[in-house]
């Protein structure tokens, strides 16, 4: 996986490396470790003792994942990994597949376990020094640990499994069969750090700055004198990588801003404003509007839009490209979610959830290497690194918006009126939430104009006009998340608002659903 390199196993010396079996949570395991001030990533889970070696870790952790340790196929670790000395905290499927080669006996339950589970502590082992001896864990297994083989001392239970904890007693190897890196799991955090700092006897001297900086080094190891396209979209995951590349290599960058039209209000004038002058980039804005609008014209369905935005803006960046010598490289501001979302990440055996983001694709047909700096950061984390790197604030700060842009907030088929309606709703919530300084509070807040009409009336006269939607939502990771709870009057003064100043617009609703069982975008 991409920050599994070689030059980076060399250059920091305290590690904990997460093998992946496929969990929905690997990431958040890592980025968990992170927190910590240890630095964490995420390789195979078939790696070799020798490549372990190689990056000198100081912990190692099994994730979780969809399969059985039964099962022929189910993805297994390297057995010699338990014998290298090196602590190894196996998590649910990790537990099993821990406790299954070194004796244990794993069983599919009768009922899958999901959801919240009291856990009994019965140990006062240092894994869960300061832990609670009754404590809130989530379970998410169908298979548990039986029973152990004499060799393993259980430390915890709930309920419903026996074992819900295991250590070894001769080898440093832990397991917990509930997840202790989700917030369902209160004090999670506890196990982990004592993992980290009694178990592994981490020091916790890691910050992100010394991501970015092994960052760049990285990216000037890997581009050498070469060019590198970095496409621009006024969102802060590609604006973080501009500057990563910026500080990294300089002159040899070149940004692409595709307009294509679906952008939200003044956005393209705000990017061009920050990269040419704040970063005195060689920064090429498209003006693709009309491309896209044809393109889209009588499209419907949300699937056939981002296909068709994804061609045009293919071919838009494209013909772009063409124009820059020597370029090599092409810099995407990929996040962690957007992979596992996309079921895309590298030969990972996770399950697909979604396929709808822009996740892969254009490389290869523009011919480029890829650099995805991003691509093991969680939003907060790139949040964080945009400041290290010295972006302004209100560029960090900017609620994250799609690819297909305004289009997925324009249901039904797309058309130039229905796009303003949309672009100056969406203005207006924005400046409300910011005037009641609310919008750093929130994660993401936008309008969605609905294809449906309703009756109102206006003065004495009867209207038959659009509806639209406000959705604004609270979340760490953009997997899952909250509505906001706004306060009233911030939504009235937004309906109000609207409805005053925007044309076609006579009914305004706010989005009361949460992630999942909804997804955070309309379509
Ligand atoms: P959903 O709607 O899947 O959104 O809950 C999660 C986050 O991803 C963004 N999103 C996209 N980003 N291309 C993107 O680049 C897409 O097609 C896309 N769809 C959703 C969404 O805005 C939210 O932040």
């Amino acid at each position: 996986m991409s920050l599994a390199t070689e030059t980076n196993a060399k250059s920091n010396s305290e590690r904990i490396l997460v093998l992946d079996f496929g969990s929905q949570y690997a990431q958040l395991i890592a980025r968990r470790v992170r927190e910590q001030h240890v630095y964490c990533e995420i390789v195979r889970h078939d790696i070799t003792p020798e490549q372990i070696k190689n990056h000198s870790p100081s912990g190692l952790i099994l994730s979780g994942g969809p399969s059985s340790v039964y099962e022929s196929e189910s993805p297994k670790c390297d057995p010699g990994i338990f014998d290298m000395g090196i602590p190894v905290l196996g998590i649910c499927y990790g537990m099993q597949l821990a406790c299954d080669h070194l004796g244990g006996k794993v069983e599919s339950t009768s009922t899958r376990e999901y959801g919240r589970a009291i856990c009994n502590v019965a140990t006062d082992d240092v894994l869960f020094k300061d832990f609670p001896q009754e404590a809130q864990v989530w379970m998410s297994h169908g298979d548990q640990v039986q029973r152990v083989s004499e060799d393993f001392a259980a430390l915890a239970n709930t309920s419903t499994c026996p074992v819900a904890a295991v250590k070894h007693l001769k080898l440093p190897v832990y397991g917990l069969q509930f997840h202790p890196e989700v917030t369902h799991t209160p004090e999670g955090s506890i196990l982990l750090k004592n993992f980290l700092f009694e178990v592994c006897n981490c020091t916790g001297t890691w910050k992100l700055k010394d991501f970015a900086n092994e960052a760049i080094e990285r990216i000037r190891e890997q581009v050498g004198t070469s060019r590198v396209i970095c496409g621009l979209s006024g969102g802060v995951d590609s604006a973080v990588v501009a500057a990563l590349l910026y500080k990294a290599i300089g002159p040899q960058l070149s940004c692409i801003l595709v307009d294509n039209g679906l952008l939200r209000k003044n956005e393209a004038e705000l990017v061009t404003e920050q990269f040419t002058d704040h970063f005195k980039t060689d920064l090429r804005v498209v003006d693709g509007k009309e491309q896209f609008l044809t393109a889209l014209q009588g499209v419907t369905d949300p699937q056939e839009k981002r296909k068709k935005i994804g061609h045009v803006f293919i071919e838009c960046f494209k013909a772009e490209s063409e124009t820059i010598e020597d370029a090599k490289f092409l810099a995407q501001g990929t996040l962690y979610p957007d992979v596992i979302e996309s079921g895309a990440a590298e030969d990972g055996p996770a399950a697909t959830i979604k396929l709808h983001h822009n996740v892969g694709g254009l490389p290869e047909e523009l011919g480029f290497d890829l650099i995805e700096p991003l691509r093991d950061l969680f939003k907060d984390e790139v949040r964080r690194l945009g400041i290290e790197l010295g972006l302004p604030e209100d560029l960090v700060w900017r609620h994250p918006f799609p690819g297909p842009g305004l289009a997925v907030r324009c249901l039904g088929e797309i058309r130039e009126e229905k796009l303003k309606v949309l672009r100056e709703a969406d203005a207006i919530v924005i400046e409300e939430i910011k005037n009641a300084n609310l919008y750093r509070k929130t994660s993401q807040l936008f309008a969605v104009l609905l294809p449906v009409q309703s009756v109102g009336v206006m003065g004495d006269a009867r209207t038959y006009e659009n509806a639209l939607v406000i959705r604004c939502v609270d979340t760490d990771d953009f997997m899952t998340a909250d509505w906001s709870r706004l306060p009233y009057d911030i939504l009235a003064t937004m309906s109000t608002r609207i409805i005053n100043e925007v044309n076609g617009v006579n009914r305004v609703c706010y989005d009361i659903s949460s992630k999942p069982p909804a997804t955070i975008e309309w379509e």
